[in-house]
C-alpha cells in the first residue's frame, strides 16, 4: 500500500508540473483528486487493512493529498504568471513606439505652394508648360532675335537642333495664347535652366513662376498693383519693393522688380522679377490684335522667394539635399 501511494504521489507531481494549460492541470487534478482518481481508489482500499497499517497509510494519503494540493496550486500560479508574460509581449502597450521618420515639403516646394495660393486670391489659374522646349517658343515667338545675346548656347542648354531646355518660363505665356483667346490670366510655375555658373544667389536650375494677363484695357498701373498685392501677401505688410526700368525683348516698357529684404544679416534689395507689358510683337506672334489688346507678364524665381522667406542664405543649399538643412523648414 504505501509504495502503490508513493507512486501515486510520483506521478501526480508528475503529470501537475508538466500541465502546459489550465485545462490540463485540471485534467490532472481530478485524476488524482477526484472522486475516482487515483487516490480516491487507493484510500477506498483503506479499511481491508490491518488497524496498524491502516493509520500508517492514512497519514501517508493525506500527507500526498496535502503535496498533490500544494503542486496544482504552485503549477496554476505559474501557469498564470507565463500567461501574464506573453500577453505582454504580444503587445506591451508600454513599450515606447518605434518613431518612423516624417518628411515634408521641400522649402522650394513649399514657396511654390505659397506662390499658387497667393495668385490664385488675385484670381490667376496655374498652368504648366514643357521644360523641353522648341527655341521657337523660348525666343521667337518672344521677339528675342536670332541675334540677342540669350540665343547664344552659353546662355542656353541646347539638347540639339531647335530642341532646348528652356531658359525662362516666358515660352509658356506663347503656348497658352496660341491656345485660347483674351481674357487670359493665369501663373506658370516651372523649372528652368542657364548655363549660369552657381554663386550664392544664382543656381544653373532654377525655378520660376511667369504671369500673364491680357485683356481688352490692362494697364502698367495693375501690374505694379499685382505684383505689390503679392509681395505684401508673401513678404508681410510692410514689404518694400522697387520698380526699375529695364529690358525685355518681349515687353515695352519693361521692369526689374526687387525686395528690401536681410541677407546675412544685412538689409539689400534682392532682384526677384523681371515684368512689363506684352510687346505687341509677340500679341503678333499669337495672332492677337495688338490695337485691341493689352497686357502684362512677369517672371519671378521662385528660388529667390524662398531664400528671402525662410532667410537662407545661400539658393546652392536648396539642391543639395542635405537633411540637416531640409529639416529645419
Ligand atoms: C526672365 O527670365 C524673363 N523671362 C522674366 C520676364 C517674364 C520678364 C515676363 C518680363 C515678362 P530674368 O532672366 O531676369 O528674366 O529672370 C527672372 C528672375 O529669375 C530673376 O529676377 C531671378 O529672380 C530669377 N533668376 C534668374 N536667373 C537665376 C539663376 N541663375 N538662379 C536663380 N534665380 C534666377
Amino acid at each position: 500500500m504505501e509504495a502503490e501511494l508513493l507512486e501515486v504521489r510520483r506521478q501526480a507531481i508528475a503529470r501537475i508540473e508538466g500541465a502546459l494549460t489550465p485545462d490540463e492541470l485540471e485534467l490532472a487534478r481530478s485524476a488524482y483528486l477526484g472522486r475516482s482518481g487515483a487516490l480516491k481508489a487507493l484510500t477506498g482500499r483503506l479499511g481491508a487493512l490491518p488497524p496498524e497499517e491502516r493509520r500508517a497509510a492514512g497519514r501517508l494519503a493525506n500527507e500526498i493529498k496535502a503535496a498533490i494540493l500544494e503542486a496544482l496550486a504552485a503549477r496554476e500560479e505559474a501557469l498564470q504568471r507565463i500567461r501574464g508574460q506573453a500577453a505582454r509581449a504580444a503587445a506591451d502597450i508600454t513599450v515606447p513606439g518605434e518613431r518612423r521618420p516624417i518628411g515634408h515639403e521641400h522649402p522650394l516646394r513649399q514657396a511654390e505652394a505659397e506662390l499658387r495660393e497667393v495668385f490664385a486670391r488675385l484670381g490667376f489659374e496655374a498652368v504648366e508648360g514643357p521644360e523641353v522646349e522648341l527655341a521657337y517658343y523660348n525666343f521667337e515667338a518672344l521677339n528675342i532675335p536670332a541675334e540677342h545675346p540669350s540665343h547664344d548656347s552659353f546662355d542656353t542648354f541646347y539638347i540639339g537642333g531647335d530642341i532646348l531646355l528652356r531658359s525662362h518660363t516666358s515660352p509658356v505665356q506663347v503656348r497658352v495664347m496660341e491656345q485660347r483667346k483674351p481674357p487670359i490670366r493665369v501663373v506658370v510655375p516651372g523649372r528652368v535652366f542657364r548655363p549660369d555658373t552657381p554663386d550664392a544667389t544664382h543656381s544653373p536650375v532654377f525655378h520660376q513662376i511667369e504671369g500673364l494677363v491680357v485683356g481688352e484695357d490692362v494697364t502698367f498701373g495693375d501690374l505694379k498693383a499685382v505684383l505689390t498685392m503679392a509681395m505684401r501677401e508673401l513678404f508681410g505688410p510692410n514689404t518694400q519693393t522697387r520698380f526699375r526700368p529695364s529690358f525685355f525683348p518681349f515687353t515695352e516698357p519693361s521692369a526689374e522688380v526687387d525686395v528690401c529684404c536681410e541677407i546675412g544679416g544685412q538689409q539689400r534689395w534682392l532682384e526677384l522679377l523681371g515684368a512689363g507689358m506684352v510687346h505687341p510683337k509677340v500679341f503678333q506672334a499669337v495672332g492677337y490684335d495688338p490695337e485691341r489688346y493689352t497686357g502684362f507678364a512677369f517672371g519671378m524665381g521662385i528660388d529667390r522667394v524662398a531664400l528671402l522667406k525662410f532667410g537662407i542664405p545661400d539658393i546652392r543649399l536648396l539642391l543639395e539635399n542635405d537633411l540637416r538643412f531640409l529639416e529645419q523648414f
